[in-house]
């Protein structure tokens, strides 16, 4: 037999292992390194060999797959939702109902109840064929190539599973990966998730499956569903669900009578702080499935099941006032200052207002007594007024209507309910913002500039846009000071620059002329552009000067290029400031094209030539589009006479499929795909 298969079969089986060991059983059986470099062997194994990869390659979980468009499936159950109790006599009441279709006791099971978003998982056979999100809960969408990418989400299942079932459960945000990411946002400043359910359910939607990949979710399956399964209980159910692979609650308990109930439920509202992510209450189940069967359902939930919602907490407190800042795209945030209060384990002294319309259902008024909250969000939220502290001639706060740093009259963009500063050029936040956001660690990374020191330069007048950052000299730095006051979180500090800092300053500068391309992109803070679409418009047009010659209709083209990023794009280098800024960094000696590798280079076998892929492949159409462009062709998203040729897969549109015929383009497989380029 082929030793290449033979080599993929054995690296697939035992990575699978090697993940089940690590985030299901928690127990790690190789390093980090060891198992890197034996996946890496299995993706250039699969690569040269795309008819041995299987189903449930390892390979498939740092993803690599784009989905544009999600299609939507009808549910074979419907999924609904729980009822909800918030205190011991509702839950009493569902007890009491359940109890007249019981014939004695009733068993139940404790879970807790996971707060991401719901996911239905279809096995066939043991493999992985479907996952579904509970969209309105008779129909969702499909999310499978995303799902793939959650590591304790089997893709293969072993033991004696049902030839075919369901399994349901939520995928959820870890704190850990909740925090990494919302840094990482910020730092790349894009607006962070208020809160890990946000973040996940987000997450399943990216087009990208390489970029979910990167979120580090979870998921934990509570919910059997199938026809003729061989077992009597809930509990049996999902004790069996963890044998055939699956990651299920560890926190499970079966609960004789209310009693029990109730004392798991006082013993989570405590120990959930403790937890590594975000639960918003416990669920109740009848354990029998003969009990369920025989409650059955109404329209909206179970009859055998229940959810307890844990308060959020809230405290009052009293409202000093209302700032607005204003952010690096000019937007406008209100913030409440408040007196301040101890909230759930921490002090609370600002919450957010978020906008204009929020600030008006709240209705608030000068020296107001506020309810603050800490829900899943990591900021507080002002839920209320306490009417009964206002003063009869307490004044309304009102949203302001010029900028509050540099007095222009702010704008609201239709339809949205934000406040915006337009004078991007003179208002210093939002010049400081994008000095910061150039030199950040995935821009420029020139960190010796960090911590307040743009801020500084900024302040005595020698940086006012990037392109003054290569203008800075020795003697125009030595001696600056400045003293930086004392914050909540920080002591007063001083900054002075002495030799080694201005060496170290104009070194990180001098070095930030070889950073690539793609990352000056990114750095110059357009609009809507973040890290991956720099890179993705950077790899399409190859230099600035395409780029800033580009259409609008060739900007849509590229993947993930969307209307709003296209327009930012197109206003961007209509800016004469923008011109003259990178005709100066251009002088300097910034890099202006994306450098190839030359050391890989592949013969330019597809020159010049345009594809459009399309369909499912051995391999993901991602690693397709790399090879088009490694061999010297272009990929392009739509279908018109310029395309030279169609690269159809398994289940293409027939839309695209019948207009690559009526414009008589060349349609190929994936084989003649690799005749063409000698593979
Ligand atoms: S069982 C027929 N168990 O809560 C009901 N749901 O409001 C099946 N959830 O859509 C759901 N943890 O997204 C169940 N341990 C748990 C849960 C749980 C979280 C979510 C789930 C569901 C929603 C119901």
């Amino acid at each position: 037999m082929n030793e290449h298969k033979l080599r993929i079969d054995e690296l697939t089986v035992l990575l699978n292992q090697y993940n089940y060991q690590y985030y299901i059983l928690d127990k790690p059986q190789v390093s980090d390194y060891e198992f890197d470099m034996l996946l890496k062997e299995l993706a250039s194994l699969e690569k040269a060999n795309p008819e041995y990869m299987h189903v449930d390659s390892p390979t498939q979980r740092v993803g690599g797959t784009i989905t544009k468009l999600f299609p939507t499936v009808k549910h074979q159950y419907p999924m609904l939702s729980l009822g909800n109790t918030y205190n011991q006599g509702e839950l009493v009441d569902f007890h009491n109902r359940l109890m007249e279709f019981a014939n004695n006791e009733i068993e139940y099971v404790c879970e807790l109840k996971y707060d991401g978003v719901a996911i239905s998982l279809i096995y066939e056979n043991g493999i992985l064929v479907r996952a579904v999100t509970r969209g309105d809960g008779v129909q969702g969408d499909v999310v499978t190539n995303n799902v793939k990418t959650i590591y304790s989400i089997p893709m293969r299942l072993s033991g004696d599973f049902p030839e075919k079932f369901e399994i349901r459960g939520e995928i959820f945000m870890p704190h850990r990966s909740f925090e990494r990411l919302n840094s990482e946002r910020i730092e790349n400043n894009e607006e962070p998730f208020a809160n890990p359910r946000n973040a996940a359910s987000g997450s399943l939607k990216l087009q990208d499956s390489a970029l979910v990949s990167k979120r580090k979710l979870d998921c934990f399956l509570y919910y059997v569903l199938g026809e003729n399964l061989p077992f009597k209980t809930h509990y049996e159910a999902v004790s069996k669900a963890a044998e055939w692979g699956f990651k299920v609650p560890k926190e499970t308990k079966v609960c004789k009578g209310m009693d029990e109930v109730w004392k798991f439920i006082d013993f989570w509202d405590h120990e959930r702080h403790n937890l590594p992510f975000d639960i918003d209450g416990v669920v109740i189940k009848a354990n029998s499935f003969d009990l369920q069967k025989a409650a059955g359902f109404t329209a909206k939930n179970p009859r055998w099941a229940i959810s307890y919602k844990y308060k959020a907490e809230r405290v009052a407190t009293k409202l000093l006032s209302v700032v607005y800042q204003v952010g690096r795209t000019g937007i406008i945030t209100p913030v409440a200052n408040l007196e301040p209060v101890s909230l759930s384990g921490s002090i609370v002294r600002r919450a957010s207002l978020h906008n204009a319309d929020i600030m008006e259902s709240l209705d608030i008024h000068h020296d107001d007594v506020v309810f603050v909250e800490k829900g899943g969000e990591i900021i507080p939220k002002i839920i209320a007024v306490d009417l009964s502290h206002r003063q009869a001639n307490a004044q309304k706060y009102s949203f302001i209507d010029k900028c509050p740093e540099c007095g222009s009259k702010l704008l609201r963009v239709e339809g949205e309910s934000a406040y915006f500063c337009l004078n991007e050029s003179a208002c210093p936040p939002q010049i400081k913002g994008k000095l910061e956001h150039f030199i950040g660690r995935k821009a420029m990374n020139i960190d010796s500039l960090g911590e307040g020191k743009v801020e500084m330069l900024f302040d005595h007048n020698l940086v006012h846009n990037v392109a003054d950052f290569y203008d800075l000299s020795y003697d125009k730095l030595i001696g600056l000071e400045k003293i930086i006051p004392a914050t909540d979180e920080k002591m007063e500090r001083t900054i002075s620059f002495r030799e080694k800092t201005v060496e170290n300053i104009l070194n990180a500068i001098e070095n930030s002329k070889s950073v690539p391309f793609e990352r000056l992109l990114f750095a110059l803070g357009i609009k809507n552009v973040g890290e991956t679409i720099a890179q993705k418009i950077a790899h399409h047009f190859g230099n600035i000067q395409n780029i800033m010659n580009a259409t609008y209709e060739s900007l849509i083209m590229i993947d993930d290029v969307g209307d709003q990023i296209a327009k930012s794009v197109i206003d961007y280098f209509s800016d004469l400031n923008n011109m003259i800024m990178i005709d100066r960094l251009k002088a300097a000696g910034l890099q202006m094209e994306v450098k190839i590798d030359t050391s890989e280079q592949k013969p330019n076998l597809l020159q010049g030539k345009a594809f459009v892929v399309s369909g499912v492949f051995s391999i993901s159409r991602d690693v397709l589009k790399k090879m088009i462009v490694d061999y010297g062709g272009k990929n392009t998203s739509s279908i018109s006479s310029k395309t030279d040729f169609v690269l159809a897969g398994d289940k293409m549109g027939p839309e695209k499929f019948k207009k690559a015929q009526t414009l008589k383009l060349n349609i190929i497989s994936e084989e003649e795909f690799y005749k063409m380029i000698n593979l």
